[in-house]
């Protein structure tokens, strides 16, 4: 999985969560959850990279809305072509031995989960019951939205991470890193720490010092709200 150009900053008890829950022994899986722009999806694209570093196979996936319309509509790459329409149990039973079957240890991530159709979801949880797949899974929190990973977790069949916005410091240093020391942030608390609303302020390139290019100037970098 191609990196983030940008630094991974802070965000240590995730990293130890991942470490934990994607070395040895037997698999075990992640629900990473927070609000919009914490960072929810460059931790789970982290933790893959990681499974990956560790030789373990990864697979992945983003739900959004409009494929939540077809069943299993996110995850339809996985699932080996079909000679015809299939029933959903078929469907089902496919689609975890593609998983299973993808190489080393599999760990696959979802994005969004709150985004998907009740048959991935019915697969995630499936998935996860045979004890031989990794899930790595982001679910956004806020606006009521129902989290339809919660079984996991509740459960037992994962760990559950909580994002929250980075602290000033760590700020500071995102913001400093990026744009190689040569910049007059606002106070972190302007942005609240979200490292969405610094992106967006410092500029969407993945090359470093490549923000002083951009507008809002530099001395804005950090400023704004989370969406
Ligand atoms: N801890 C972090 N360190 C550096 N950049 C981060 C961090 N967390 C998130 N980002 C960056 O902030 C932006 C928003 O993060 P993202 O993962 O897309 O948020 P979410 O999925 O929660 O909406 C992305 O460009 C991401 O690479
Ligand atoms: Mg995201």
């Amino acid at each position: 999985m191609r990196p983030d150009a940008w630094p991974l900053v802070g965000r240590a008890a995730a990293i130890e969560a991942t470490s934990t829950a994607l070395g040895e022994g037997p698999p075990q899986s992640l629900v990473i959850v927070g609000g919009a722009g914490v960072g929810r999806t460059r931790m789970a694209r982290e933790a893959l990279t990681w499974a990956e570093r560790h030789g373990r196979a990864t697979l992945w996936a983003a739900a959004t809305a409009p494929a939540a319309h077809v069943p299993l509509g996110a995850l339809a790459h996985l699932i080996p072509t079909l000679e015809e329409a299939a029933d959903p149990l078929v469907l089902l039973k496919r689609a975890t031995q593609a998983v299973v079957e993808a190489g080393p240890a599999p760990v696959l991530g979802v994005d969004d989960v709150h985004l998907l159709d009740r048959l991935s979801i019915t697969l995630l949880h499936q998935l996860a019951a045979t004890g031989e797949v990794s899930l790595v899974l982001t679910v956004r929190t806020g606006d009521g939205v129902p989290d339809p990973a919660a079984p996991l977790w509740k459960d037992g069949f994962a760990t559950r991470v909580d994002l929250w916005p980075l602290g000033r410091a760590e700020t500071e240093q995102l913001v400093s890193t990026v744009l190689d020391g040569d910049v007059e942030t606002r106070p972190p608390s302007a942005s609240g720490g979200w490292p969405g609303a610094t992106r967006s302020t410092c500029g969407r390139s993945s090359r470093k010092g490549a923000g002083r290019a951009v507008s809002p100037p530099r001395r804005a970098c950090g400023g704004g709200k989370g969406r």
